[in-house]
């Protein structure tokens, strides 16, 4: 795999150079939020949140006052780099939990995007949300303000692998808070994991069971990654747990395709099934397709033009630097073509609509030796070359990494 340049330090007034901000004429606008707070930390989560107890509560309260003023300072970093000012196509609250916030300050941060920016017709605008923490009240108000679509995060319906995983919600409150969301008129979502230390084939049916069941809209299905730093991690290294092998997660990748797919639902991204294309998750389509998006509050990442960079990542830390009119950015990369190009081939070889051939021969990539050898290998589709595209197979979502590798050496 390439290795992307290190960050270099972000400017204290947020500018996107010229050159890097022409990049953004053909692209669409979508803003993330991340909310870094959580009730407790689940043993295999490395993303930026804190409880209560790491950081005292003093944050929250502040924290969608905070994120209002960087919505204000992205409104005008936006506008001195000349990027030409575009209506908002998605906006997404991920964490973290950010249900743990109370409705209002959600509401207030979309109406602020919403004033500052403006919406497209019909745009996706999605939270995240943890089975605990919400009830029909909360999600009618969301509803109300222009929410369409909740995520939950089920990961598993076995007790036991939700105890490895050190999830604290009750199992119960999943399909309450899936009927919570579908009475006010919001579409659903959940997320699994598959492949946690202990969970056997007959767990995984049951936790895709569990999930075709709930008729939600949509399933992601994510196989556990053993962060360095977690406390998971540290359970493997130390014996304490083991990880299931790759032909276990191969198992339960086609089990959860067979099951899925019997229950309606497409895939259209390696992790991803829909129920239709209305019912896809537009904002992450945004980031397969390398769009334009801004990432606000601590530690979310951005990419505007030809630019990424990422927040500080403490909560008080960023507070500390939006209150003194300073970019809360910490690093930037400058990405050059060539990346962008790696890029774009990493993420839209992964999407079921799958990657124009005529672009990637255009910028170098797959030969007509790798193309070749990935048809004799079955991994990518035949009469889809012949149409003039790269599409995984099932084998080849199984290797989508190999894959890129071949199609950019
Ligand atoms: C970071 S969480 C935020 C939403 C919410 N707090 C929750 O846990 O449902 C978003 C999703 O990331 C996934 N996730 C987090 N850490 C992961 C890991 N190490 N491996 C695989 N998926 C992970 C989980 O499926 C989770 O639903
Ligand atoms: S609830 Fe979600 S964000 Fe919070 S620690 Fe668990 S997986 Fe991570």
């Amino acid at each position: 795999m390439p290795q992307f340049p290190k960050g270099e330090l972000a400017p204290a007034d947020g500018l996107i150079p010229l050159r890097a901000a022409v990049s953004s004429i053909d692209k669409t606008f979508h803003a993330y939020v991340h909310v870094p707070y959580c009730k407790a930390r689940c043993g295999y989560c490395d993303f930026n949140t804190y409880t209560s107890e790491e950081i005292g509560s003093s944050s929250q309260g502040t924290f969608a006052q905070t994120l209002l003023k960087e919505i204000e300072f992205s409104a005008g970093v936006l506008e001195n780099s000349r990027i030409p000012s575009r209506k908002l196509s998605t906006v997404f609250f991920g964490g973290g939990t950010p249900t743990l916030l109370p409705a209002a300050d959600l509401i207030a941060i979309l109406d602020k995007l919403k004033a500052t920016f403006g919406f497209e017709p019909e745009l996706d605008i999605t939270t995240e949300a943890n089975p605990d923490s919400v009830d029909e009240e909360y999600l009618e108000q969301l509803k109300q303000a222009g929410f369409t679509r909740v995520s939950i995060g089920m990961q598993s319906a076995v007790p036991k692998v939700l105890a490895v995983l050190e999830r604290t919600h009750n199992p119960e409150n999943v399909s309450k808070a899936v009927s919570a969301a579908r009475s006010v008129g919001l579409a659903t979502s959940v997320d699994l994991i598959y492949g946690s230390p202990t969970e056997t084939l007959d767990d995984w049916r049951q936790s895709l069971q569990a999930a075709i069941d709930l008729a939600t809209d949509h399933i992601s299905a994510y196989s556990l990654i053993v962060e360095e730093g977690t406390k998971l991690a540290r359970q493997i290294k130390s014996g304490q747990l083991t990880e299931p092998d790759e032909d276990m997660h191969a198992d339960m990748y086609e089990l959860a395709e067979q099951m899925l797919s019997a229950a309606g639902f497409t895939n259209y991204e390696v992790s991803n099934w829909s129920k239709s294309v209305e019912t896809r998750s537009a904002h992450n389509m945004a980031y397969w397709k390398s769009m334009d998006w801004w990432g606000y509050g601590p530690g979310a990442h951005s990419h505007v033009g030809g630019v990424r960079w990422w927040n500080v990542k403490n909560p008080a830390a960023y507070q500390d630097r939006i209150n003194a009119a300073v970019s809360p950015a910490l690093e930037r990369e400058l990405i050059d073509e060539e990346n962008r190009n790696i890029e774009r081939v990493m993420l839209e070889t992964r999407i079921a609509e799958g990657i124009d051939l005529t672009w990637l021969k255009e910028k170098g990539f797959a030969s007509n030796q790798a193309v070749s050898e990935l048809i004799a290998e079955e991994l990518v589709d035949a009469k889809e070359v012949f149409r003039g595209f790269i599409t995984l197979t099932l084998k080849g979502r199984l290797l989508a990494d190999l894959v890129v590798r071949k199609l950019i050496n």
